[in-house]
Order: C-alpha cells, then structure tokens, then sequence
C-alpha cells in the first residue's frame, strides 16, 4: 500500500471515530434534571409535543464502549493503514497455524493410510472418506462436488479415461499433472477438411451423418487424425487422446462443437499436486478417484 493510500485510510478511519465522539459530545444534555420541566423541542404535530430528553444513560455508555472498543481493536489488529496490531496477527498466519495443526493431526493418520495400497484402501470406508474430503477442498472447484466434470473438465465417474483408470495411472495424473495437446488443425487442412473430418469423427460414434463428406473425411483422418486418436478412434492413454467413438465428449458434442475442437485444438490443463498435497494426500484421493470407478 502506498504512503498515500495509508494515511489517507488512517484519517478516514480515524476521522470517523472521532467524529461519532465529537457528535455524541456535542449533542449530550447530560443528567435529567428530576422533578423539574421537562423542556420540549417546540415541535408540536396534532396537538402533541416533543419532549427534549437527553438519551438514557444506558444508551449513551453504549455508545461509548463502542468507541472505545474500536479504538482497542485497531490498536491490536491490523485495520488502519498498514499498521500491522501489535498483536501481529494476519489473516494468513492464522491460517498457517491452522493448517500446520491440522497436518500435525491428520499427517500420521494419512501416513498410516498410505502405507495400504489404492487397491486395498478401497475396503476402508474411514480412508475413502477423508479422500472425499481432499476432493472436496482441492478438486471439486474444477472436477464438480460430485466428480462429474463440465465442459472441458472430465468426469471421473465415468469408464471413459483419458489417461487410464489403473490405480497408477491416476495417481500419476494427480501427482505430476496432465498437459492435452490435440493441435488446431483448420490452418492446415482448411474449413472444408474440418468440416468433412468432423463428420467422419461423428461416424465413428454411430451418429448419423452425410456418407460422401464423411468418406471424405475418413482419408484425412487416416493420415492426421489417428496417429494420436487410433485408427478406429479409440483414443491414446499415453497422449490423453481421447476415445472418439464412444460418445463421451469433453468439450461437447454438437457438430459445431466437434469442428471447433478440431479447427482450434484443445489445451486441457490438469495442474500437478504433488507439492500442494504431498504424496500422503495425493495417495488418499487417489484411492477416492479410483473408488468412483469401482462397483458400476
Ligand atoms: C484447475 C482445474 C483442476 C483442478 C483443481 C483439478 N483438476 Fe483434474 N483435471 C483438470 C483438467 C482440465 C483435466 C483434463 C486434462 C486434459 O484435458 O488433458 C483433468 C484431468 C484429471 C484426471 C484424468 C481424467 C482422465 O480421464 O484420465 C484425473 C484423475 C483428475 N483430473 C483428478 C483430479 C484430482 C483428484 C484433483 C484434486 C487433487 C484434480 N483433478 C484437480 C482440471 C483440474
Ligand atoms: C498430436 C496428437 C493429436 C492429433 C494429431 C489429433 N488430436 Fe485430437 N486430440 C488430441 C488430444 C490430446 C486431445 C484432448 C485435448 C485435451 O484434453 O484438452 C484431443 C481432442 C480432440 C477432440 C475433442 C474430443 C472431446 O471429447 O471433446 C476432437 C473432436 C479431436 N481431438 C479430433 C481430432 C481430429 C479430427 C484430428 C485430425 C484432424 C485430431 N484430433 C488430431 C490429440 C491429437
């Protein structure tokens, strides 16, 4: 925060404050005299007067405590400028605290657990809960609460995989990340080569489709397409190609879709989280991951 902006905070903040001071002050009666005349303000309505109390002691100690209250709270904790409290507290040291208490209490717990294997950590109900939980804080903002994905975020319920269902596999994509590079190819092969390829591709799932584009379409994908997706579309784990006969689509299925993966290409980034989580969590989620394929 600039000088500027520091001071110019601390005169509004403070400014305010003294201002309510200066305003309860000035508009104080002090005590009621008892016994005497009530004085009245002079505004009558109907008939009615308005009496001239001063405000109830109670009231006015309300009040006060408030001021005062504000004025401790700002010396203690950050609020006016820059000034850090003498306290020393920051929203992110409290979270740092919080965090490395809830490592030093959950970390031998996920050690213990990650000592059983994905496979055998799908029996231990207690695991794949905490799992969940990992899901929830660090991959449902992208993968869906329910892990059903959206549009170029893929479903993890599913059997279809981009980069494999093994247990390995998956704690692979978790811990170093996934990179998909399917190239933009309208450049290269025109409007008419991705219109016609598309239909091709739309084939390979049973879509119906004009047959003499799609034959068209089937040569060049012969020659551009299925070094990455396979001959007959069913996809590449080691490239993350995906399968393209089975109707599943990560970024939509609609024919217009379809031309626009191929004419501009798609760049999924699944960030890696080895660092983030360290390997006990990563281990966790994956069995959680892995559990979401199992049992349908
Ligand atoms: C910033 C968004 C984002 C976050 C956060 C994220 N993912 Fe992903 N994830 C992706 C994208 C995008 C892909 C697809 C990558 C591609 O298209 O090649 C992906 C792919 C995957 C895959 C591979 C799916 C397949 O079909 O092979 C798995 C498994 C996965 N993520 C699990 C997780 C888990 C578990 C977490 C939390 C620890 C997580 N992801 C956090 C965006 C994210
Ligand atoms: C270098 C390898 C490679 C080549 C060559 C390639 N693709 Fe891809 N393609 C990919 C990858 C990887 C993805 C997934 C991108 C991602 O995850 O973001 C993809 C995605 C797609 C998608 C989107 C699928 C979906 O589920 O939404 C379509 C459609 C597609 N490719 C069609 C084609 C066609 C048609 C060609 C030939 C003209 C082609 N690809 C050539 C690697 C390739």
């Amino acid at each position: 925060m600039s000088s500027f902006w520091n001071i110019w905070i601390i005169v509004i903040t403070l400014g305010t404050i003294f201002g309510c001071w200066w305003l309860l002050q000035s508009n104080s009666k002090g005590e009621r005299d008892e016994g005497g005349e009530v004085p009245t303000t002079g505004h009558i309505y109907d008939g009615i007067q308005e009496y001239d109390n001063p405000l109830p002691r109670w009231w006015f100690s309300m009040f006060v405590i408030t001021i005062v209250f504000s004025l401790v709270y700002l010396l203690l904790y950050p609020g006016l400028g820059s000034f850090k409290g003498v306290l020393g507290w920051s929203q992110e040291s409290a979270w740092q605290k919080e965090k490395q208490e809830a490592d030093e209490k959950y970390g031998p717990i996920f050690a213990e657990y990650s000592k059983a294997s994905i496979v055998e950590l799908q029996s231990n109900r207690k695991a794949l809960l905490s799992g969940q939980r990992i899901f929830a804080n660090n991959c449902a903002v992208c993968h869906g609460s329910a892990a059903t994905g959206s549009y170029g975020f893929p479903n993890l319920t599913d059997s279809d995989w981009l980069y494999g269902s093994e247990p390995d596999q998956i704690k692979t994509t978790i811990s170093q990340g996934r990179r998909g590079a399917m190239p933009g190819w309208g450049p290269i092969i025109g409007e008419q080569g991705v219109t016609s390829v598309a239909e091709f591709v739309m084939s390979l799932s049973g879509r119906k489709v004009d047959a003499q584009l799609a034959s068209k379409g089937k040569t060049l994908y012969e020659t551009t397409c299925a070094a990455c997706h396979g001959a007959t579309g069913e996809g590449n784990i080691l490239l993350g190609a995906p399968n393209l006969s089975d109707n599943i689509w990560l970024y939509g299925g609609s024919p217009e879709l379809i031309r626009h993966s191929i004419r501009n290409g798609r760049n999924g980034n699944m960030p890696a989280h080895k660092d983030l989580l360290g390997n006990d969590k990563v281990h966790l989620v994956s069995a959680y991951v892995y559990s979401l394929t199992q049992g349908d």
